[in-house]
């Protein structure tokens, strides 16, 4: 199965985490996948973050998330080498930065820049990595649209979109186009729950989780519930956190990590069953 291929997702609550993730205008991306935000900046030696990311490959996390802003290139070269020689079987994003998505032109030179880093002829999907000074959304979509006409890119979309921003987009020509917004979601940052949660799951726009072990939002992995939901399951905290921001079906949850051990448990999130129970138990733990 290729990276996007397959059946589409949608799961019930008790069902295990799916496999994969349906786009709107069709094909799928894989519901688990891998950050790369803090990857190649030494935070480990850079041979074992490649290990990491090679065996989460091999373990079916196969979307790989990158931005031109980490480490200033540095990610995505990084990225280009791990992909290098199996790029059929990667689902890959790349966003560009505001500041580069201002004017067509250099929308269309931020994503060839992407390309020769990576070492690729087209992205799987590419991002506007947040608003910041973009007034013109009507610029960014048909950039994005010639780039898909091109081959570049196969999907487009947004990053830290809130609902004003997503229903000017879907106001403009073309904005419906948008395949996924990538936000920070996890089990201590819930507030997307009360207003884009619902009307992205109307409008049909997958939701893609950034940060779902709650980095920078306090120490989620230390919770004695998050702990008990673990221990019933056999896995690790980490995996029941990815799996809960993924147990909609409409989710797809990108953790990252430079550690073996811990994309193998991060891995694990994927088919975990979490119960009416478990629900509860992490409501409780973790109010919306
Ligand atoms: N669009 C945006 O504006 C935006 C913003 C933030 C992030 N992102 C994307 O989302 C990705 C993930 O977000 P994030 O890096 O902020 O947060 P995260 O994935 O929630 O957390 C990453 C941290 O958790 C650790 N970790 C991973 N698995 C673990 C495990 N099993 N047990 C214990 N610790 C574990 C990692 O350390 P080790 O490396 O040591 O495992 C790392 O320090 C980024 O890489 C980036 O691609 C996008």
């Amino acid at each position: 199965m290729s990276a996007d291929g397959g059946s589409g997702g949608g799961a019930a609550h008790g069902e295990p985490t799916p496999q994969i993730v349906s786009l709107p205008g069709g094909g799928n991306a894989p519901a688990l996948g891998m950050g790369s935000w803090q990857l190649a900046e030494g935070r480990h030696p850079i041979e074992q973050e490649k290990e990491a990311l090679q065996t989460g490959l091999s373990l079916g996390m196969t979307l790989i998330d990158t931005a031109e802003m980490y480490g200033s290139g540095a990610s995505e070269e990084m990225v280009g080498t791990v992909i290098a020689g199996q790029r059929e079987k990667v689902f890959l994003v790349s966003k560009v930065l505001p500041t580069n998505a201002t004017r067509a032109e250099d929308i269309r030179s931020a994503c060839a820049g992407s390309l020769k880093r990576l070492k690729t002829d087209f992205l799987d999907l590419y991002l506007l990595h947040w608003r910041g000074g973009v007034r013109q959304l009507d610029v960014v979509v048909d950039a994005f649209e010639s780039l898909k006409e091109e081959g570049k890119i196969r999907r487009w979309g947004v990053s830290n979109f809130g609902v004003a921003d997503m229903e000017e987009l879907f106001g403009i020509d073309g904005g419906g186009g948008c395949a996924t917004n990538q936000v920070d979601y996890s089990l201590t940052t819930r507030g997307i729950e009360a207003d884009l949660i619902p009307w992205s799951v109307r409008e049909g726009v997958p939701i893609m989780a950034y940060s779902p072990l709650g980095t920078g939002s306090g120490h989620i992995l230390d919770n004695p519930v998050l702990a008990e939901v673990a221990d019933r399951h056999g896995v690790t905290p980490a995996a029941v956190a990815i799996a809960w921001t993924m147990r909609n079906g409409e989710t797809i949850s990108i953790p990252e990590s430079g550690t073996l051990e811990h994309i193998r448990e991060d891995a694990a999130a994927l088919g975990l069953k979490l119960s009416e129970e478990d629900l509860a138990d992490l409501d409780r733990a973790f109010p919306a």
